[in-house]
């Protein structure tokens, strides 16, 4: 049986992380996987975490089954940090996934199930594995135009006249907040404008969050998903935990699917149950109940959302400092795009050749289509960046 299997293509982004290990130079800079990184190039254990896994460690009595959703004051906590009171917890289904991950791939399957002529419309670019799963599951996708590589901002007016061209029960994936990976968001007046056309012709919106906190603040990146799950008659949500709390390994994620027919929300919820029974069981409870320990006590959670706020802020000095450096080093302001980006990342825009080249010359890992982790970088390493940039010429 195995020798009928083929080699399967290797996950550029996970590749490029084997790559970074391997490479013996010194002045190496890893800009590729989506991880926070401190000055220090450390991914810390948020203080919070800490402190709730102590918690844990003395107060649980038993390691036995939760339930096939998880456990219901993790959703909650996860609803009310997202969709706050956007829409009544009665419309919401919600189970607890192994990651963000975990989340897109259970959704994915939902609308398989639900609909299964549903084409995804994707944003180009999007995040590959989104691509990689829907091929997976034989589901077509369709990309629509999302980055204008001139301006490196959104390309709306091609965006919306994409979506135009989806049919009644077309499903169109979206990021929250902190798009991966061009870093280039829409404001809430482009979200607006989304969900009229959605709404227009009849179109689900999948929402992937798996960034909020990193952009312009934990309430403000939710603003799109508040708007978006308010003003639709349905929706799926995919969220992650991995980031906002740092806790990465633990798999933590959240997929909920809301409706604004309270009536739908126990047919939901089983399928939820049901898909999570076929595919793992029980979701991974260790990082879910840290957040839920983390979000329903007070002193707890404002250290995370401090110490979140901080990890934000740094990102946002480090993306300002490297538009600076291009400008000073360029004498044009063709790269202040890169201020304007929000959340981990920024696509710079660049041909995979000269990414290859920066790679190659001057030990610096991005993805091949010019994605960034901003916060792979510090302030000593921001001026070599950008020296590197300049040096390719792109
Ligand atoms: C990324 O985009 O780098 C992260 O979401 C990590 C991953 O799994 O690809």
């Amino acid at each position: 049986m195995f020798e009928t299997l083929k080699p399967q293509p290797a996950d550029k982004i996970l590749a490029l992380m084997q790559m970074y290990r391997d490479d013996p130079r010194e002045t190496k800079i890893d800009l590729g996987v989506g991880v926070y990184k401190n000055a220090e190039g450390v991914t810390p254990v948020m203080r919070a975490i800490k402190a709730a896994e102590h918690k844990l460690w003395e107060e649980q009595t038993s390691k036995s089954y939760v339930g096939l959703a998880g456990d219901p004051a993790y959703s909650d906590a996860m609803i009310k940090l997202i969709l706050s009171d956007s829409v009544a917890r009665g419309n919401i289904a919600a189970a607890a996934t192994p990651g963000g991950t975990g989340a897109v791939r259970q959704a994915f399957e939902l609308i398989k199930m639900a609909n299964p002529g549903a084409r995804v419309f994707v944003s180009n670019p999007t995040w590959p594995n989104h691509i990689s799963i829907l091929n997976y599951l034989n589901i077509e996708t369709v990309a629509y135009r999302y980055f204008d590589r001139e301006t490196c901002g959104v390309d709306f007016d091609g965006m919306v006249a994409d979506l135009k061209t989806a049919n009644k029960g077309d499903v169109v994936l979206l990021h929250g907040c902190c798009h991966n990976p061009t870093g280039a968001n829409l404001n809430m007046v482009q979200w607006q404008e989304v969900v009229a056309i959605l709404n227009e012709r009849g179109l689900i919106p999948m929402i992937d969050i798996a960034y909020q906190g990193f952009g312009d603040g934990l309430e403000e990146d939710a603003q799109g998903v508040r708007y978006v799950a308010a003003n639709t008659p349905e929706c799926l949500i995919a969220a992650s935990c991995s980031k906002n709390f740092g806790i990465y390994r633990e798999r933590t994620g959240l997929l909920m699917a809301v409706s604004q027919d309270a009536g739908a929300q126990a047919l939901n919820q089983g399928t939820l149950a049901f898909l999570n029974r076929q595919n793992y069981s029980f979701p991974p409870d260790h990082g879910a109940r840290l957040v839920s320990m983390i979000l329903n006590d007070d002193a707890l959670r404002a250290d995370w959302a401090a110490e979140l706020e901080e990890t934000r802020l740094g990102m946002l000095a480090l993306r300002q400092q490297l538009a600076d450096e291009l400008q000073r080093l360029t004498g044009s302001d063709r790269f202040g795009f890169l201020a304007q980006h929000r959340g981990m990342f920024s696509l710079l825009g660049t041909s995979p050749e000269m990414v290859e080249k920066m790679r190659a010359d001057s030990g610096i890992y991005m993805v091949g289509d010019s994605r960034m982790n901003i916060a792979g970088l510090n302030t000593q390493t921001v001026p070599i960046l950008a020296q590197a940039i300049v040096d390719a010429g792109v």
